[in-house]
């Protein structure tokens, strides 16, 4: 595994030096190189891993983005993780997990590095001055009768020292954004433990209600005018916030509030990318 000083990788027995959760990340699954550890872990779902089970690469190659796009996955630097969450909830409750995780991301984030301050671009971007710093992709099976099974994946970028072409104009990594290298295994711990007690309060009511003043405290978009991409067309509206079940709420030139659901849409900042 090549990676840079000061970083001491993501292997299984480094993130169980860390790791402090009861049941998020108790079985860990690394491998150096993987498909894609969404992939790894539904291998691994198929067989009956538990609950809270993580795949962590050091490198995908056929790593996934929202919306079928690729999410760029080199050795040495960067975060692929993916966690498997068995909800005993109805599976439309599931779609709130992706804003769970998104919530748990930035608090991670915040935690570990003390003085960055990450935000949510609805649903899930993570966003650090203006650029994208992690993604996550949420990907879910449920049978009639049966527990919904999800895999969340989350991608951090880290120690990425710059991004090439058009990427340069949209991403960012905690690298750039702090000016050193810095240890990935603790801030992997560091989101599964926001992540562990953030799913815990969302299953108390199995919607957003405890975790709706601290997911709207760094969404990006909240009183803001926003550009959402429909499949219809774009059009301007102005964001208000999100409802306890993490439909975003909008308000369009002609006064009308809409609920935008996030499987529908994009939304972008009306100048750049957030
Ligand atoms: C996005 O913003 O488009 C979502 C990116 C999600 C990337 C992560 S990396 C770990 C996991 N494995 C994947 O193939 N994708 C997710």
């Amino acid at each position: 595994m090549a990676m840079e000083a000061g970083d001491w990788g993501v292997s299984r027995e480094i993130l169980e030096r860390y790791l402090k959760t009861g049941w998020a990340g108790r079985r860990i699954l690394y491998e150096d190189m993987t498909d894609s550890t969404n992939h790894m872990l539904r291998r691994a779902a198929g067989e009956g891993a538990p609950h809270g089970t993580i795949a962590v690469a050091d490198m995908q190659t056929a790593g996934k983005g929202r919306r079928g796009r690729t999410w760029e996955s080199p050795a040495g630097s960067s975060i692929y993780m993916s966690i498997l969450l068995r909800p005993d909830i109805a599976p439309e409750k599931t779609s709130m997990l992706t804003l769970v995780a998104a919530l748990s991301a930035a608090e991670g984030i915040r935690q570990f590095t003390g003085g960055l301050m990450p935000m949510i671009k609805w649903p899930n971007d993570i966003i650090l001055n203006g650029k994208k710093l992690a993604g996550i992709l949420t990907e879910m099976s449920a049978r009639s009768g049966q527990a919904a099974c999800v895999i969340t994946g989350i991608g951090i970028n880290v120690n990425t020292p710059e991004f090439p072409g058009e990427l340069a104009e949209t991403a960012t990594s905690l690298r750039m954004e702090c000016g050193r290298v810095l240890n990935r295994a603790p801030v992997i711990a560091a989101v599964l433990e926001r992540l562990e007690e953030n799913y815990g309060t969302f299953l108390k009511t199995e919607d957003l209600t405890g975790l709706l003043d601290r997911y709207s405290a760094v969404l990006i978009n909240r009183d803001r005018d926003v550009l959402i991409h429909a499949p219809g067309g774009v059009y301007r509206a102005h964001a208000s916030g999100i409802t306890d079940t993490g439909e975003l709420v909008v308000q369009k030139p002609d006064g009308t509030v809409e609920k935008i659901y996030a499987g529908d849409v994009s939304v972008r900042g009306i100048c750049g990318y957030a």
